[in-house]
């Protein structure tokens, strides 16, 4: 039997980098499911709703994220899902990209999603429905996409963390897996320039831009209780490259 979107039991939601973009448009799609949801970000909450709790946290500090997941365990005593979507990018030849560029975004995008799996865990043990990670990576990764050179790399890590993790993790009935946007609108695919956006377009199968809804979508799937015999796969969004 499907189950209508109503009929879902309400879970209790992790979701990383809540103040903007996709972060912000997931919880707002869960909160409307009905489902209690924890975000953080470093800035202040963009979301008022009284199933939401907004934590400011920096991902990549590790008292940060305790404090996060202690706030999700004295709320709730569980959690059902993460989803780890903050990251940081940056579009630089590398001739151009400083080392310190380079280090924030393995922090961000990297240690912060290692960070916020390994606390996350504790609580998804104790889920009912079954523990469910997903992961942001992105199609750089497959693209080997030029002046991304930093953003691709930590994203390719969170590849290899989602498959490991997913052995780890699969005693405690915990599946881990990742996404792999093409751009979709948001502040971060402003920042690439027009040009630059028509020849990553082209060189995917389905020649368009992301909708918010592919991303929701894709979600949706991977953390339906009925998805507990997928783990440690990462679904790219429109198609193969070419
Ligand atoms: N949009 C795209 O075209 C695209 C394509 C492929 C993959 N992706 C991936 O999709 C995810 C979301 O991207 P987006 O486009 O929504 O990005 P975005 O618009 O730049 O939003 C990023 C969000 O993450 C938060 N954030 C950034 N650094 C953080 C940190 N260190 N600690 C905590 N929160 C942090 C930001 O809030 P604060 O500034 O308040 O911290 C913001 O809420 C990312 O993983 C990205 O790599 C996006």
């Amino acid at each position: 039997m499907i189950e209508s979107p109503q009929s879902e039991s309400p879970r209790v939601v992790a979701i990383t980098g809540t103040r903007k973009g996709i972060g912000k448009a997931l919880a707002e799609h869960f909160l409307a499911k009905g489902h209690t949801v924890f975000g953080c970000s470093r800035g202040d909450a963009s979301i008022a709703n009284a199933n939401y709790q907004h934590v400011c946290a920096d991902v990549a500090d590790e008292t940060h994220i305790k404090q996060f997941f202690k706030t999700v365990r004295q709320s709730a005593g569980h959690l059902d899902i993460l989803i780890n979507n903050a990251a940081s990018a940056s579009m630089n030849h590398l001739l151009l990209t400083p080392r310190q560029t380079f280090s924030s975004l393995l922090e961000t995008n990297v240690v912060g999603t290692f960070l916020c799996c390994r606390e996350a865990a504790k609580l998804l043990k104790k889920s009912k429905t079954g523990g469910r990670i997903v992961n942001f990576s992105s199609i750089a990764v497959p693209m080997r996409l030029e002046g991304a050179s930093a953003y691709a790399a930590s994203k390719a890590a969170v590849v290899n963390l989602t498959e490991i993790m997913s052995k780890e993790l699969a005693a405690y009935d915990i599946t881990v897996n990742a996404i792999g946007p093409t751009p979709v609108p948001s502040s971060m695919s402003r920042t690439v320039p027009s040009d630059t956006m028509k020849q990553l377009i082209e060189r995917q199968t389905i020649k368009r831009m992301g909708h918010m809804d592919d991303v929701l979508h894709l979600v949706d799937f991977l953390v339906s209780p009925k998805s507990s015999f997928i783990t440690g796969q990462t679904i790219y969004l429109g198609g193969a490259l070419q």
